[in-house]
């Protein structure tokens, strides 16, 4: 199902918006080009539970992990976008089951007939003692986001606190093709506010094909 020419991009980001201070920046992922660590060692539940989405599918493109809008997916080709949903934060997601999140999608946040055209997890904890696996090596390699902690603020719902815990809902993780994590985004970067990033991440593959050379980082 993949083109050996596309580009995966996985935006993960959890669902949400917080209002506070411009504490919050994008920040790169520490470069690991090793065999060990990728996206694609990773799968998860779809928002139904009756497949699996196995991120060893989106080799060869860019990925963005994010619970984001359909304008972005449909800018690019090559570009995908995978949302994860999550109910840490606020209780934002409290759907019990993929109908009910998908539901809620299209009437409450964002509301006004939203359907997503790109895949959704099950809800997923990225944070705490069940965090998934995805999120702890993301996490491992993208230093955090945001200098305030919101658990002096009600509704957190997960324990324990670390420092590069995901903050809030619609945090987003940008894969390149090789499923390493490059850079992190806040909750409040706008998706549009990636596209030279995603753009780049596109030209690093066509780069290597076109010239025969090294992507440049
Ligand atoms: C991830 O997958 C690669 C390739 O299959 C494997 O070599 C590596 O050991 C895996 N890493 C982890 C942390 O499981
Ligand atoms: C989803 O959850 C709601 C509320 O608990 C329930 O009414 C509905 O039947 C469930 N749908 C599925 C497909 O399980």
């Amino acid at each position: 199902m993949v083109g050996f020419v596309d580009i995966v991009t996985i935006v993960l980001a959890t669902l949400w918006s917080v209002s506070g201070q411009e504490t919050s920046r994008q920040v790169a992922c520490y470069h690991h080009d090793d065999n060990l660590h990728s996206v694609y060692n990773f799968s998860m539940p779809d928002v139904h539970g009756e497949k699996t989405i196995d991120f060893s599918h989106y080799r060869g493109k860019v990925l963005l992990l994010y619970y984001g809008l359909n304008a972005l997916q449909d800018t690019y080709k090559n570009f995908h976008i995978v949302g994860v949903p999550c109910n840490l934060f606020g209780k934002q997601e409290p759907g019990a089951n993929g109908t009910e999140i998908l539901s809620m999608l299209k009437h409450v946040r964002p509301g006004s007939g939203f359907v997503p055209n790109f895949p959704l997890t099950q809800k997923t904890d990225v944070n705490g003692e069940k965090e998934h696996e995805l999120y702890t090596y993301l996490k491992a390699f993208c230093p955090p986001v945001d200098d305030i902690f919101y658990t002096e603020r009600s509704g957190i719902y997960y324990k324990p606190y670390h420092n590069s815990d995901v903050r809030w809902n619609f945090e987003k993780f940008l894969i390149n093709k090789e499923g390493k994590a490059v850079m992190r985004y806040p909750t409040r970067m706008l998706p549009s506010s990636l596209e030279k990033d995603i753009e780049d991440l596109l030209e690093e593959g066509s780069q290597t094909n076109s010239y025969g050379g090294e992507p440049g980082r």
